[in-house]
């Protein structure tokens, strides 16, 4: 089966994205055909200045490779390097009807944060729609949050086949993992760098710890039992501890006794653990652009071989070949 998926530059990477997004984009590639890019294209709703561009684009490729994306394996490429994603996205734009948009909680809620309400805002669903069919992916993994631009990229797809009589484009399903569905932020909101309440992976310790040591908690005292409903440092416990420290977590929250000065300690330790040979990794990655740069244009490369047939379908599918 051939999965594809995406993460914008569009901001440092934090735990929200590994165990909602990366995580899985690595388990996934001992069975199947993976395709995983960076949605640079897609960060220019958001990302107006150059040199942040370029840095964020770095920064998520080192943070790709360091956390378990093999380029022997998966094809990793940016989405601007293939030229032929922007030219389906037009194909596709005249098939998409503008209620569809219309109807997309994404734009609206970014809308709500204060982003520029652009048209490539809005058509933003039919640029993912764009990068999802063209490599006919099976399997889109995401987090929960983006399954309706799984649900809009199966209405372009079928809208497409419908207005030429073909069926070009293979329909996606979104790959939507359960247990760790939304990753709390700071703030016990879901964890996202727009609500600047995020705990990042890579990145000096002495900040991530600090950041830690302030996520929100009740008054309860340290002897008594720790309400669990609706707590973050909890849920992060839960996400982060290792198997045999699970029973201590619930443990500690049920019976009291343990201050969450120390369970934020613990946490801070679950992290390093977790992430320990990955943030060597990255430092070693950011230190050689060189070989980042040969390795998204290795991909881009396998990336153009493999679209060329589907690109060839659509433009004889609509006339322009
Ligand atoms: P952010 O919300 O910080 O802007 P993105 O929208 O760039 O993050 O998300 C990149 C990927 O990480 C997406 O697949 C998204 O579903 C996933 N993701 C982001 N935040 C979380 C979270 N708090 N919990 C689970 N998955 C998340
Ligand atoms: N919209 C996705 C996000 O914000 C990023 C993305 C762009 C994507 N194109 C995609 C994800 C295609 C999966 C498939 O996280």
């Amino acid at each position: 089966m051939r999965v594809l998926s995406g993460v914008q530059p569009s901001g440092t990477l934090h735990i929200g994205n590994y165990f909602g997004a990366i995580r899985q984009f690595v388990g996934l590639q001992d069975e199947h055909e993976c395709f995983y890019f960076l949605a640079d294209l897609h960060a220019l709703t958001t990302v107006q200045d150059a040199d942040r561009m370029r840095a964020l684009v770095r920064e998520l490729a080192a943070g790709y490779l360091a956390l378990g994306l093999d380029p022997a394996r998966s094809v990793i490429y940016r989405q601007s390097d293939l030229h032929e994603v922007t030219e389906l996205n037009w194909y596709l734009s005249t098939v998409t009807s503008m209620g569809l948009l219309q109807r997309c909680h994404s734009f609206k809620d970014k809308v709500a944060q204060g982003v520029v309400p652009s048209h490539g805002l809005f058509a933003y669903p039919v640029l993912m729609a764009a990068d999802i069919l063209i490599v006919r992916s099976d399997f889109v993994p995401v987090g929960k949050d983006q399954k309706q631009h799984l649900e809009v990229t199966r209405d372009i797809a079928a809208s497409f086949h419908a207005t030429y009589g073909r069926e070009v484009f293979t329909l996606p399903e979104p790959l939507i993992q359960d247990e760790v569905a939304v990753v709390p932020g700071l703030d016990g909101q879901k964890m996202s760098k727009s609500y600047g309440n995020t705990i990042d992976i890579f990145g000096p310790e002495k900040p991530i710890r600090k950041r830690i040591m302030s996520l929100v908690t009740d008054s309860t005292p340290v002897e008594d039992p720790k309400p669990t409903e609706g707590s973050a440092l909890y849920q992060l416990l839960k996400i982060f501890a290792p198997a045999d420290e699970r029973r201590w977590v619930e443990t500690a929250f049920a019976e009291g006794g343990v201050g969450y000065g120390d369970m934020k300690k613990r946490l801070f330790e679950y992290f390093l653990a977790t992430f320990k040979d990955a943030r060597v990794r990255y430092d070693e990655l950011m230190a050689d652009p060189a070989e980042v740069d040969r390795i998204l244009a290795a991909g881009a490369d396998r990336a153009r071989e493999t679209v060329a047939p589907l690109m060839d379908d659509v433009r004889m599918a609509v006339g322009i070949r």
